[in-house]
């Protein structure tokens, strides 16, 4: 008898730009309730797979089934609505607007998608879903920071706030876009405690692209390694630290840094 289609389902996933295949024959699935990092250097196809998992580009050749449903064509609207939820490798809050103002957009693009502008959507008064808010600002620790302009915020603060939106539009499957970078290391400690802690308590499914080697090992999940728009290898992050091949190509001689620059 055959299995239940999986959770996600990534075959031979191609997007050639040009010459280049920024995603060569990528092939993976990945389990309800999985969290897993996604590493490689520069330029290997990272953000790129994201954006063919939630819609920003078409693939070139190749499939993606979420929960047994085809990905490829569907407005964007729709996948986020369907649960994959990204956040950017770059920050996009609106930095003019409250912490509270930010979330308030998110969860009012979830109500009404596509219809979100420059405005609030007529009918999402202050207080409606301010429980919700709270509850998601708890979450990533922003509660008291709720009133403060976004554009204030120190760099991991805003990071969070990403986070808040992400979780504002009730993911099934996060995809974090290297949520560490730039980061001191009390914040990347923090960023680790929050991204496991919405994990283990919901059970949403996450893929996590990371260059920070010591924040993949703190995740302590799977790992899968890319190289030139190529899954090259996937395993624990023991078992890739110590591969071989994955130490030359990425890791450099014996360090454990990461691959950024
Ligand atoms: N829209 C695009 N048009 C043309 N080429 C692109 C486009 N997006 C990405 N590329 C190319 O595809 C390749 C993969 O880029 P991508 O941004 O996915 O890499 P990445 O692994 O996320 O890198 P980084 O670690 O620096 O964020 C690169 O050669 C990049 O220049
Ligand atoms: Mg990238």
């Amino acid at each position: 008898m055959p299995d239940a289609s999986p959770f996600l389902a990534v075959e031979n996933l191609t997007k050639a730009f040009g010459g280049v295949r920024a995603v060569d024959s990528v092939s993976f699935t990945l389990a309800a309730n999985e969290m897993r990092c996604v590493i490689g250097p520069n330029g290997c196809g990272k953000t790129t797979l994201f954006n063919l998992l939630t819609g920003y580009l078409p693939p070139t050749s190749g499939s993606i089934h979420f929960e047994g449903a085809d990905i490829p064509g569907r407005p964007l609207y729709e996948i986020a609505r369907a649960g994959i939820i990204r956040k950017f490798q770059v920050p996009s809050v609106f930095p003019g607007l409250t912490v509270d103002e930010n979330l308030r957009i998110a969860l009012a693009g979830k109500a009404n998608p596509g219809k979100v502008g420059t405005g609030f959507p007529s009918g999402f008064a202050k207080r409606e879903g301010r429980a919700e808010r709270i509850h998601i600002l708890e979450r990533v620790r922003l509660d008291r920071h709720r009133h403060d302009v976004a554009g204030t915020l120190s760099h991991g603060q805003k990071q969070w706030l990403e986070l808040a939106l992400v979780l504002a539009g009730s993911p099934r499957l996060m995809l974090l876009d290297e949520p560490a970078a730039g980061m001191t290391r009390a914040e990347k400690q923090e960023t680790i405690r929050l991204i496991r802690s919405v994990h283990d308590e919901s059970g949403i499914s996450a893929l996590v692209i990371e260059h920070d080697m010591d924040f993949v090992e703190a995740l302590e999940c799977e790992v899968m390694v890319m190289m030139l728009g190529r899954v090259v290898a996937s395993g624990s992050y023991a078992a890739m630290r110590d591969d071989p091949m994955v130490r030359e190509a990425y890791l450099g001689n014996g360090h454990t840094g990461g691959g950024h620059g």
